[in-house]
């Protein structure tokens, strides 16, 4: 059980090439501790993956206070066709009372996304994270130009797990197309969500996401106020470590 630290870079070269299926496998039988990021977009597919490679995978999901409607009823889609439970993890309310009171309910408008992503989506993530060995998560290449070209389908996750305690994080499908995604949801009909009917591509919290034009990136639709290229809201914050 479980995957040595000084594997994984061997086994994330032999993995590279591998089917998103066949990554999950690997991770879902190596781990019991272990359970899927599930954010309410796309990523859907990796819950339908795991329902047809194992009945008893676990999933879980941050919610900020924040998220569009669409995308609570997604999971309540989710729950109900897989009977998988959702760990629906909330954001301390003293941090969040404080910071509304502080700042009021738009802070990251004006000054960044960060504060109020650490105290709705980090903190919670991380509180998660300390009781798990592994997760997997939806990253795909292809979703960031800027920080996510080198996320590798199996790391050692340095951002979150410790020198001591060790976290693996999958990310099956890392080499997968948005088109590839989006095959696989209609061959399998895997619910999504309502707003990817309405031009929107990637999918956080309903203030801080706008649908995106033909052509333009879907990167474009997130924090689009702020900086261009590392919009990352530190959930995977190895990304960006791994840039300096
Ligand atoms: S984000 O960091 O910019 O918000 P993104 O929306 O691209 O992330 O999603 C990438 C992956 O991060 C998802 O596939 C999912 O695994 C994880 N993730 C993002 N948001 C959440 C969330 N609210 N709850 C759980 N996992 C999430
Ligand atoms: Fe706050 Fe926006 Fe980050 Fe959601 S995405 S936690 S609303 S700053």
């Amino acid at each position: 059980m479980g995957i040595a630290r000084n594997d994984i870079a061997r086994l994330a070269a032999e993995y590279r090439g591998k089917s998103p299926q066949e990554i999950l496998k690997l991770a879902l039988s190596n781990f019991d501790n272990i359970a899927i990021s599930f954010s309410g977009a796309e990523d859907v597919v990796l819950v339908d993956m795991a329902a047809k490679i194992k009945g008893d995978f676990r999933v879980f999901s941050l919610d900020t206070g924040r998220l569009h409607a669409e995308t609570y009823k997604l999971l309540e889609q989710v729950r109900e066709k897989y009977g998988v439970a959702i760990e629906v993890m909330f954001p301390d309310p003293a941090a969040v009372e404080r910071l509304v009171r502080e700042k009021g309910l738009f802070s990251f408008y004006k000054d960044g996304h960060k504060e109020c992503c650490g105290i709705r989506k980090v903190m919670p993530l991380r509180r998660k994270l300390a009781t798990l060995d592994a997760w997997i998560t939806g990253q795909r290449r292809d979703q960031s130009p800027g920080t996510r070209l080198a996320v590798e389908v199996i790391e050692d996750d340095r951002a979150f797990g410790a020198a001591d305690r060790p976290l693996i994080k999958f990310n099956p499908l890392a080499n997968w197309t948005s088109a590839q995604v989006w095959r696989y949801i209609r061959d399998n009909g895997v619910p999504y969500n309502a707003l990817h009917e309405r031009g929107f591509i990637s999918i956080g919290c309903e203030p801080c996401t706008r649908p995106v034009l033909p052509n333009q990136h879907e990167r474009e639709g997130r924090w689009w106020w702020e900086e261009e290229t590392l919009k990352e809201c530190g959930l995977h914050a190895g990304n960006l470590a791994a840039k300096n």
